[in-house]
């Protein structure tokens, strides 16, 4: 198992599903807003529209936390879970600015990691493959990450690549499920024999057991990954997926 220094983070990763965010900022204004208001006028409904201002706030306090801090060390734990050589070739589905990414290539000083993408910025402030270049450099990991701009249900790999795929919150945002159940299949075709999957994501993770399934993985496991990468609220929880092929 390679060790890993510290993580010190140099470099900027944005916030994750930045209108999500702003929404529960705004409402958690307007809310507090009104209640103030109602409390000059004496009106009963200050303390109901105090307590959703605060519900608002907290939800959005929780979405940030979990884009800036809660994601890092939850990718974190799940890397080390790996044990891995440091030789291994690695890539990310849905990359964006580099968080896991940039984590696995630290854990890989004698391998390499590809990056997939196509830098939406709906679904990561400032998403540019630039600003992920940049990253990489800060963390000083650029001499063994390489970033390709292609859809993640089409693949720009061969059968058989990779000794592991890891996704972070990129498959849900396809759109239909005859697309996700695409990118899972891409995950398991570019994996080699004995390679390893790990995807972490919200909302969509019961449709990804039967697709790898069906796609050949094996031992397929899924887990909540806890409260540090709830977005907002548990209602809205991110689970792991494991498998292998
Ligand atoms: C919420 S961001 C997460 C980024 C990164 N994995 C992380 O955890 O910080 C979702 C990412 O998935 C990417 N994405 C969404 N649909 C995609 C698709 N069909 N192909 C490639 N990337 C996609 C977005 O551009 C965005 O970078």
């Amino acid at each position: 198992m390679t060790s890993v220094p510290q993580v010190t983070r140099h470099a900027s990763y944005g916030i994750d599903a930045p209108l999500v965010a702003t929404a529960f900022a705004m409402m958690a204004a307007g809310f507090l807003g009104a209640g103030v208001v109602a409390f000059a006028l004496a009106s009963s409904a200050g303390w109901g529209l105090l307590a959703l201002g605060i519900f608002m706030a907290a939800q959005c306090g929780l979405c940030l936390y979990v884009s800036r801090r809660g994601k890092f060390a939850v990718w974190a734990e799940l890397l080390d879970e790996l044990r891995l050589r440091g030789d291994e070739r690695a890539v990310d589905l849905g990359c964006g600015r580099g968080a896991v990414l940039i984590a696995a290539a630290r854990r890989l000083p004698r391998g390499r990691v590809d990056g997939v993408d196509l830098w939406r910025s709906i679904d990561q402030s400032g998403n540019d493959i630039t600003a992920t270049t940049r990253n990489a450099v800060a963390e000083g990991v650029s001499d063994r990450i390489q970033l390709h701009t292609a859809d993640i249900t089409r693949l720009p790999f061969s059968d058989n690549t990779f000794d592991l795929v890891l996704s972070s919150l990129a498959i849900h945002n396809i759109p239909t499920p005859d697309g996700r159940a695409a990118a899972v299949r891409e995950a398991i075709r570019v994996l080699r024999p004995g390679g390893r999957l790990v995807v972490a994501d919200i909302f969509k993770v019961g449709e990804y057991v039967p697709a790898l399934e069906a796609a050949g993985a094996q031992a397929v496991t899924v887990r909540p990954l806890g409260w540090r990468m709830w977005w907002g609220s548990p209602f809205v929880a991110t689970r792991a997926v494991t498998a292998s092929k």
